[in-house]
């Protein structure tokens, strides 16, 4: 395999954990990222009807479980009871998991975590201000990254707290990104993986932003991202990063 030399190391991160191999977004996915080697964890969440912070990606339970309904429409005690292994046949029953579950086994570690707030589509009121809450109960402020599409909630986690690391999550082609990132008062670029660039790399560096792109599934583009300069890749498929990677 071809050698990057001179190049520095690139953080490995699990995408809805190891969704390529496990149920997204399950504590099983979470776990087997961090098995796999990953320095993190990427997360995506929502809040429940009764305002309890659910790990999952859409908007609906439709796609991943054998459940209906939105979110924002159903209580935990009903999100509990559906099973999230979905398209993974082989996997048992597994639960969607609320941050809380999540921070109770990651205490015990040390990878970060890039917590999604999944708030683009709906707002969630005071999503914010309850994760961030959560997150000083367990003590994990030093490794969580916010990112989040909806960059009026960045604003709105750095105005509850500007010691939280955030970083401008998009999926277009942004204008210099890094100088939009600065103004926001941002700690990083988190670009959909066809908008990097050594050149938007060498600038975000420039103003101190890391730039960690998503979804990095295949290994050329691994390899390519890390030629970049990127700090971190977040990924499907750890494992197969980190075998390259190394
Ligand atoms: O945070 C990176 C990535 O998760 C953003 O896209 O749709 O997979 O949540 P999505
Ligand atoms: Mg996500």
């Amino acid at each position: 395999m071809q050698k990057l030399k001179g190049v520095r190391s690139m953080e490995i991160i699990g995408h809805r954990g190891a969704a390529g191999t496990c149920p997204e977004n399950t504590m099983v996915s979470f776990q087997r990222a961090i098995e796999e080697g990953a320095s993190g964890i990427e997360l995506d969440v929502h809040l429940s009807q009764d305002g309890e912070i659910i790990v999952i990606h859409d908007e609906t339970v439709d796609r991943t479980t054998d459940g209906k309904g939105y979110i924002g429409e159903l209580t935990y005690k009903d999100i509990r009871k559906l099973n999230a292994k979905y398209k993974f046949k082989e996997h048992n029953k597994c639960m969607v998991p609320s941050l809380p579950e999540v921070f109770e086994w990651a205490k015990e570690e040390t990878f970060f975590i890039n917590i999604e707030l999944k708030n683009n589509v709906i707002e969630y009121p005071l999503l914010e201000w309850k994760v961030i809450d959560l997150v000083h109960q367990y003590g994990l402020k030093d490794r969580i990254v916010f990112s989040s599409f909806n960059h009026n909630s960045l604003a709105r986690v750095l105005s509850y707290d500007s010691r939280f690391e955030t970083a401008v999550l998009y999926s277009h082609k942004l204008f210099e990104p890094w100088h939009y990132a600065k103004h926001l008062g941002s700690d990083g670029l988190h670009p959909n993986s066809r908008n990097v660039t050594e050149v938007v790399v060498k600038a975000a560096h420039k103003e101190g932003l890391k730039v960690r792109p998503y979804t990095v599934n295949k290994k050329e583009e691994m390899l390519e991202m890390k030629k970049a300069g990127c700090d971190a890749i977040v990924t499907d498929y750890p494992k197969r990063a980190i075998e390259l990677l190394k």
